[in-house]
């Protein structure tokens, strides 16, 4: 079975964001349903404002990859812009589209591996991704797609972990020190214990190569909620450097 096989299996269980302890006992894709998973995601990823910078696309051509519930993905409809999406799973797709439908808004949506993006060469102005990339077999293929589908001065925005992180060490000190496995690399237990098999996180250099084709990039590290967890007073002066979330733009 290939990686991205068991990628799509654990995504269509549950789109991202959508577990019973966010959503409650609303029923599945009501309004209040969906209300639950967006008031989640933005109270604990409040940053997706500032990097995704929604109403900057009014009227251009964006394409979401992985788009997961369609929270972000319904911020660009709302801000104005033409929207094309792809995930790996229907459960993406399917909730996405009603999660549109539900604002009277719609998008071009469609199941596909980014690594091969069904897109012509310089379709898109912008192309968005939060959280995604890293779950695929080959991170390279998709940024490879990216930069082939991007019109000249287009641009990508988007998000991928970062391996020298507190969410990265915590998860080591759990799934490697205190489970008495202290050779067990940050990658490994990445790979093996962070959300779908094949989890992969990176340094700040190796995503100015994975983008390197692009002209421009700009990658800053952010501290989330999950890296101050179990802090106790110190979860107030956890460094950005220390973040589990990179943002990355980076211009064609
Ligand atoms: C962590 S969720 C993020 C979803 C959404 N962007 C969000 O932030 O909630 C990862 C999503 O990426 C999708 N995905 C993983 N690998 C993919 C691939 N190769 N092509 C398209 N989508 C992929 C999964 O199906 C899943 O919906």
């Amino acid at each position: 079975m290939g990686l991205n096989t068991a990628v799509r299996r654990y995504w269509e269980a549950e789109p991202c964001g959508t577990s019973v302890w966010i959503v409650g006992a609303a029923p599945a894709r009501s309004p209040a349903w969906f209300a639950q998973v967006e008031q989640h995601r933005y109270s604990v990823e409040p940053h997706i404002f500032s990097v995704a910078q929604f109403t900057r696309f009014r009227a251009k051509d964006i394409l979401e990859i992985g788009v997961g519930a369609g929270c972000d993905h319904l911020q660009f409809a709302r801000a104005g812009a033409r929207c094309h999406g792809v995930d790996l799973t229907d459960a993406a797709i399917e909730t996405t589209r009603q999660h549109l439908a539900l604002h009277r808004l719609t998008s071009d949506l469609r199941r596909a591996d980014a690594e091969h993006l069904p897109f012509e060469n310089e379709h898109f102005d912008a192309v968005y991704s939060w959280g995604v990339i890293h779950h695929s077999e080959r991170p390279e293929a998709i940024v490879r797609e990216i930069h082939r589908v991007l019109r000249p001065g287009g641009q990508f925005v988007g998000m991928m972990y970062s391996r020298r992180s507190l969410v990265a060490y915590k998860l080591w000190v759990r799934r490697a020190l205190l489970a008495g496995k202290p050779f067990r690399s940050l990658k490994d237990v990445i790979w093996n214990h962070m959300e779908s098999v094949g989890t992969k996180a990176y340094t700040a250099e190796e995503l100015e190569n994975l983008f390197g084709d692009f002209s421009e990039r700009r990658i800053a590290p952010i501290a989330t909620v999950y890296d101050r967890k179990w802090l106790g007073p110190f979860a107030k002066v956890v460094p950005d450097v220390l973040g589990w979330n990179f943002s990355i733009r980076a211009v064609k």
